[in-house]
């Protein structure tokens, strides 16, 4: 079989956070299978790259005090634990702020451009008068048109879920500012997806294999004329306003590319900055970047996650293929992972696994690897880390299993054959023959990325072994006078089977298949040596222990919330001083002290209670306070307590809320519990101000 050359991907993160066990997921899944490729002698470059820009980053670093250069720059620098800790091999890591990205991503602009797929329109959009900046949807709050609900993001109600633009909002103001947003005129870029090429092209790319069919159904309405006889693609505004955080949209002053324009191009500049380097051609590839991307062979694969399958699978094969580039040959698409049982991962509620205490605590990087193997298909199912269940098949599968068939071989050939392997007769051969036959069924199934069923494979080859291993009783043998010879013979067969189960379980396990091959004194193992043997005569060294059983402490350990003390040192009370504000903005807040008149629970809700306030107005208010886990109502009626007294009345689900009480608590629940209710000092009476 010819080399293949490939080149894979994983997505870019965002330079706004560290890694989750998310992300490490998706490195997993595609270093198994980098290295799947590599066993098979395929050429890889596998690579990948902080994705930089975009408001949301630009307006983080301005929070954090620093460049947007900085900010992305202290995020990369602490990569490389995760990455390493791992055993993810990315060759290159490389950024989408680079020189070679901004070329790149400007190149293809021109491309796409010279063959008329890129129109300028003049949109109207929400503009922060006072940041002197145009709004993104997400930094644009306001009332839902639809359910009322305040405080609600511009483009959907997380209350009732209804999808709208941000200038249906009610009451819109900028969450930057706070400032009322006032609609402005811009000129935009737009990529012409709409064109019946584009469509043309889509329709062909999507159906020729290079996702899947899963993915597939998903896409298509984009592509497919739908009810009303058109297909739901529009065009793709790729423009952005200064001030923005990007790369300049040449001869277009003031403009930059929508961070989703230039962030895959950087799989391209990461690649191109790895050519540079030399990297490639220290590995037997002597070519440049624009050859080897210019080679109808090379093969390109981007592994993703579900929730961006538009970007990747429509409009950045068609921003490769109308600026005259290879496409993907393939985008493979993962579920989520989730945490015990689908809880969704929120790291200020305690609930994720946080991949670096996971180290710390001492906790094997491949125990994961081969837990998340073991549940990870070819299909963009989510994935569930189950506690129970990761120790269970770390135990009972990788370690009793698989690790146990060297541990009760290696001693006796050590002990009792001076470290040398002998002649198997013919039921080991039997045994080794059988595991060499599912060599084919095996690298099938790693390159389909079913990963889960390869793993099956092996451990019904492992269960084979140790029946073997029953039936033969080394540990007997070993004390019968005479069996010697047949002795030699088991473990031989035991220790030939444990090698040919490694070589499988490699890809997964890279660093227990190095010790292994430093025990069993063989060279890297490849998928083509499952049809060799080490054979009589072979020394292997003295078996040290390969790998620890999972402690239950260990994940107790892991799992439990980090102490208070350790939450954000510099951050009080869980989250930073908001920004300032005049003494104008202050007094348009009016607090009165109000009595308690009556608390009483919601029914249908664990969180409420239902307060009625006097104010000194000569009626009762209504509101609805989210404290029913602190007070119980009793303790509230007759009591002081202070509230906003001018805010809008709200709509919920149990009626109208009428104001809100005043309550301090720990930005992070789990760091620090309790909600406690503000109470003036002796001498408040209903209805004075708080000024
Ligand atoms: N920056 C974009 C990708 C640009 S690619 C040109 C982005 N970044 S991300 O940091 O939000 O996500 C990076 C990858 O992690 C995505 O593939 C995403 O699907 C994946 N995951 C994020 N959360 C995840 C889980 N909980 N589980 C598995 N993968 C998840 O999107
Ligand atoms: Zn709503």
């Amino acid at each position: 079989m010819s080399q293949r050359r490939l080149f894979v991907t994983t997505a870019l993160p965002y330079a706004n956070g560290h890694f989750h066990i998310g992300h490490i997921m998706e490195y997993i899944q595609a270093d198994i299978w980098v290295r799947f490729q590599r066993m098979q002698g395929n050429q890889v470059h596998f690579v990948c790259a902080d994705d930089a820009h975009g408001a949301p980053i630009m307006i983080a670093a301005d929070k954090a005090g620093k460049t947007p250069q900085q900010f992305v720059a202290d995020i990369a620098a602490g990569r490389k634990p995760y990455l390493d800790g791992f055993h993810i091999a990315f060759d290159n890591w490389h950024s989408t702020d680079a020189p070679e990205n901004h070329e790149l991503a400007q190149q293809i602009y021109r491309d796409l451009k010279a063959n008329d797929l890129i129109e300028t329109r003049t949109i109207e959009q929400f503009f922060d008068p006072e940041k002197n900046m145009f709004l993104p949807d997400r930094f644009i709050k306001g009332e839902c048109p639809n359910c009322h609900a305040r405080d609600q993001y511009g483009d959907n109600c997380e209350v009732c879920g209804k999808v709208y633009s941000p200038t249906e909002l009610i009451s819109p103001y900028s969450a930057l500012s706070g400032a009322q947003p006032v609609l402005k005129q811009s000129e935009h870029f737009f990529f012409k997806l709409s064109d019946p090429r584009c469509l043309a092209f889509l329709d062909q790319w999507t159906q020729s294999g290079a996702v899947q069919p899963e993915v597939l159904n998903k896409i298509s309405e984009w592509i497919e004329p739908g009810a009303d006889g058109k297909p739901k693609m529009g065009d793709w505004d790729i423009s952005r306003d200064a001030p923005y955080f990007g790369i300049e949209i040449p001869d277009a002053p003031g403009k930059y590319f929508y961070v989703w324009l230039d962030a895959p191009v950087g799989y391209l500049a990461s690649l191109k900055n790895w050519f540079d380097k030399g990297g490639p051609r220290a590995l037997g590839e002597p070519r440049s970047f624009d050859a080897f991307m210019a080679d109808p062979a090379t093969e390109q694969f981007h592994f993703i996650g579900k929730d961006i399958i538009t970007f990747h699978t429509l409009f950045w094969p068609a921003m490769l293929h109308f600026s005259g580039r290879k496409t993907p040959n393939a985008v493979f698409v993962h579920g989520f992972l989730t945490i015990n049982n689908g809880e969704k991962m929120s790291k200020s509620r305690g609930t994720g696994l946080d991949p670096l205490k996971y180290l710390s605590l001492g906790m094997n990087p491949e125990w994961l690897r081969y837990y998340l193997a073991a549940k990870l298909g070819s299909r963009n199912e989510d994935v569930d880390f189950n506690a129970d269940d990761f120790m269970a098949r770390v135990n009972s599968d990788l370690i009793g299993k698989y690790i146990n068939i060297a541990s009760r071989a290696a001693g006796f050939i050590a002990k009792r054959f001076d470290g040398q392997l002998g002649e198997v007769s013919a039921d080991g051969d039997n045994l080794i023959d059988h595991l060499q036959t599912a060599a084919p069924t095996i690298t099938a199934l790693y390159a389909e990325r079913e990963y889960g069923k390869a793993l099956r494979e092996v451990m019904l080859l492992a269960d084979r072994v140790n029946a073997y291993v029953d039936q033969n009783k080394p540990w007997e043998l070993a004390k019968k006078e005479g069996m010697d010879a047949r002795l030699h013979d088991v473990c031989t067969a035991c220790i030939e089977s444990f090698r040919l189960l490694t070589l499988y379980l490699k890809p997964v396990l890279p660093a227990l298949a190095a010790s292994v091959e430093a025990f069993l004194q063989v060279q890297p193992l490849q998928f083509s040596d499952a049809s060799n043997l080490l054979g009589a005569g072979h020394r292997i060294n003295a078996y040290q222990h390969l790998m620890q059983r999972v402690d239950v402490k260990q994940l107790d350990a892991l799992f439990e919330p980090p102490p208070a003390a350790a939450a954000e040192l510099t951050v009080p009370g869980g989250e930073p001083i908001a920004d300032t504000i005049t003494i104008d903005d202050f007094s348009k807040i009016d607090l009165r002290i109000a009595q308690i008149v009556n608390c009483e629970a919601v029914e249908g809700s664990t969180k409420l209670l239902r307060l009625t306030l006097d104010v000194g107005e000569g009626r009762m208010r209504n509101v609805f306070s989210g404290i029913a886990s602190a007070y119980a109502p009793e303790d509230l009626v007759g009591k002081l307590t202070v509230m906003v007294a001018n805010l809008a009345p709200r709509k919920m689900k149990f009626g109208v809320s009428e104001g809100m009480v005043l309550a301090a608590s720990h930005a992070d629940e789990t760091a620090e519990p309790g909600i406690h209710i503000l109470n003036p000092w002796p001498g408040a009476k209903p209805g004075m101000r708080v000024r």
